[in-house]
């Protein structure tokens, strides 16, 4: 029998689709599964892909069943599972063999493995892919951490199997060690923020304008064929046109308002505060899958805090629809922002050089972000690779400048009458304070020193270490 050309490791839903897209691709594949039954299932699915697969069913076959040098990928949970299969596979392995972890590890373990294994004979690699299982099955957005030589070998594989833009691979290399895991984590970061904000605009169509879900189905539809076209846009619509076949009701009216969360959100979170970059959009959408997830308390708290009667609303129906697309807008590009603003300084802070456009580039295809707003990113890292904020790119000013004013009348409508709307709220407040020549900072600086004698600068001198002339009661 033909060896296989590269091993898979974990035959779950993004496995055993990721599989499929290997061999349909023309490489024979080697799968293993701690389960056996999901190697069978595998197997008895493939159809007429069956030939491009070797089943094995322990890591000596795996290993024996593929080519020399041996690209291997995992796909498992990440953490605890992700260590155990390294300690498991490491015997098994000789030199120019890779170990792949495509799971969404964190980065920081990805950096740590990355160091533990530098002096086996084979190649660790932490690679991010995005795209679901769809995307897993035709073509995800593939971001990968490792040296240039170790791409060099995997990228014809890589490149074959991932998304393509006009032809374009999505699939790249975004620096060494946990680099790749680093930008997929970003990645969900901004669909975080991107999905609640979709959210938030819906509750804004319900309360305000009287949408019923099915109104909105088309409103989103139509939407995605302009600046909004996104893939999450789009599948929002088409969630939105999904009757319950039980109740007969909209899906959405069915569905329990809990939102799970396995962590990447959070880890994106925690990255940008810990690399002090704001990132509040994305931090409020956190915090609003975990508010979602209090529903006893929140059943409590409302009824002390009971909702307000009649929002506000717009005088016409198509004006609410206009403000609203625009907020949208003006959202998405301040989730982008953070996003891009996090992974300035990850790249800073880790001496990574992460290849800003490429990564616009390689999230327009396959990835839960793609989105046509990708495009003017990844042009505007063209037109100048040292972009501090994206605030800051011509293209996208033009942009922000039109859809604020929007965002603001949208937001203030909501706020007064209740509506719920952190993520859109938060990343207003950060793009405002972002703008001022002169924040109010300066109270805080005084109140530290007052309490601290932390000391201030001063604007009409040079130094710091300036303290106030306290009354009594002061440092
Ligand atoms: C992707 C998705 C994928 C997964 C998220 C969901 O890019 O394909 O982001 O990685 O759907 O991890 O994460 P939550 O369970 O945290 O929403």
């Amino acid at each position: 029998m033909t060896q296989a050309d590269i091993g898979l490791i974990g035959l779950g839903v993004m496995g055993a689709n990721l599989a499929l897209n290997i061999a349909d691709n023309g490489y024979k594949v080697a799968v293993f599964n701690r389960t056996p039954d999901q190697t069978d299932a595998l197997i008895k699915n493939a159809a007429h892909l069956r030939d491009q697969f070797i089943p094995c069913y322990s890591l000596e076959e795996l290993t024996a069943a593929i080519k020399a040098p041996r690209p291997i990928i995992m796909m498992i949970p990440a953490g605890d599972p992700v260590d155990q299969q390294i300690a498991a596979l490491t015997p098994w392995l000789g030199e120019g063999d890779f170990m792949i972890d495509a799971g969404n590890s964190s980065f920081h373990d990805t950096n740590r493995r990355y160091q533990e294994l530098a002096d086996t004979p084979f190649t660790f690699v932490g690679m991010g892919v995005s795209g679901g299982a769809e995307g897993a099955r035709h073509g995800p957005s593939i971001m990968v951490g490792a040296s240039p030589e170790a791409y060099a070998r995997i990228e014809p594989i890589l490149k074959a199997i991932a998304a393509k833009h006009n032809g374009e691979p999505c699939c790249a290399l975004m620096g060494p060690e946990g680099a790749g895991h680093f930008v997929k984590t970003l990645h969900n970061g901004i669909e975080y923020a991107d999905m609640q904000m979709i959210a938030e605009i819906h509750e804004v169509l319900s309360k305000t304008l009287g949408l019923s879900i099915k109104e909105q189905a088309e409103v989103f539809a139509k939407w995605n064929e302009g600046p909004l076209a996104s893939y999450l846009v789009e599948i929002t619509a088409n969630v939105m046109g999904v009757v319950d076949e039980e109740s007969g009701k909209p899906i959405l009216d069915v569905i329990l308002d809990t939102a799970g969360q396995k962590g990447t959100g959070r880890w994106s979170a925690v990255e940008a505060h810990m690399l002090g970059v704001p990132a509040t959009g994305i931090d409020a959408a956190v915090a609003a899958r975990c508010i979602s997830s209090q529903r006893a308390l929140r059943q409590e708290i409302a009824k002390v805090y009971p909702a307000t009667d009649k929002p506000l609303t717009w005088e016409e129906k198509q004006t609410g629809i206009k403000a609203c697309e625009n907020a949208m807008i003006a959202g998405k590009i301040a989730a982008y922002a953070e996003g891009f603003d996090v992974l300035t300084a990850g790249s800073k802070e880790y001496g990574w050089s992460l290849p800003l456009g490429d990564i616009a580039r390689i999230w327009r295809e396959g990835c839960i972000i793609r989105s046509r707003f990708l495009d003017e990113i990844a042009s505007a890292y063209d037109e100048n690779p040292e972009l501090k904020s994206l605030y800051l790119a011509p293209s996208i000013a033009a942009r922000m400048k039109e859809a604020v004013p929007y965002l603001r009348e949208m937001l203030a409508k909501a706020i007064l009458s209740g509506i719920p709307v952190p993520a859109l709220s938060s990343a207003l407040g950060s793009f405002d304070l972002s703008r001022q020549k002169r924040t109010a900072a300066y109270v805080i600086q005084g109140q530290r020193d007052f309490f601290g004698q932390h000391g201030f600068e001063r604007t009409d001198k040079e130094g710091s270490g300036f303290h106030g002339p306290w009354p009594a009661g002061g440092a």
